[in-house]
């Protein structure tokens, strides 16, 4: 093989790894952090959850207790959402303890549990698996909780 040859292909090679790092380390690697959803009112309604202790009987995003279901989705699942989740944090149930929580302390914890919903599915029960290794959920109100 010829040096000019060799040279070019050398440059071909040099020029893709620089452009493939350029590539993965800005648009390949962005991912929504869901910034948008942290509000005052969301982060007030995080320190709630961890002050109240409900991670004692709840998950957030899989991990907690398991006496009660998991919260990161209740705002979007089916047959479930804001008003049901008020309900049930205005009154308690036979399981769970009434905390006579305020009205802003329940929009907290409403704030709180929208960003859990756009910013995580769990429990996963369906995905897809992309030729690229990335991953796609089925229908997200077919997950169930
Ligand atoms: C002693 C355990 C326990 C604690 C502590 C607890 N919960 Fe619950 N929670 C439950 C159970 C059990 C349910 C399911 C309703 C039932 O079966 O009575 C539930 C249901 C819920 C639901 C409805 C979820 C759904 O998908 O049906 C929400 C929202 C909720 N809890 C929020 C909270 C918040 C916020 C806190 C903290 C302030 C908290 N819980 C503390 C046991 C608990």
């Amino acid at each position: 093989m010829k040096l000019n040859t060799k040279r070019f292909i050398i440059s071909i090679l040099i020029a893709s790894f620089f452009i493939y790092s350029v590539v993965i380390y800005t648009v390949g690697t962005r991912v929504d952090k869901g910034e948008k959803w942290i509000t005052e009112q969301s982060r007030q309604g995080k320190l709630l959850f961890q002050k109240k202790n409900c991670i004692a009987c709840h998950q957030i995003y899989g991990l907690g207790g398991f006496m009660g279901p998991d919260l990161t989705n209740v705002i979007s699942a089916l047959g479930k959402g804001p008003d049901f989740a008020k309900v049930i944090l205005s009154n308690g149930t036979e399981r769970m303890p009434n905390y006579h929580l305020s009205e802003n302390e329940i929009d907290a914890f409403i704030a709180f549990f929208t960003y859990t919903d756009k910013t995580g599915i769990s429990p996963v029960k369906d995905f897809n698996i992309n030729y690229n290794g990335t991953v796609n959920w089925k229908d997200k109100n077919e997950k169930g909780n």
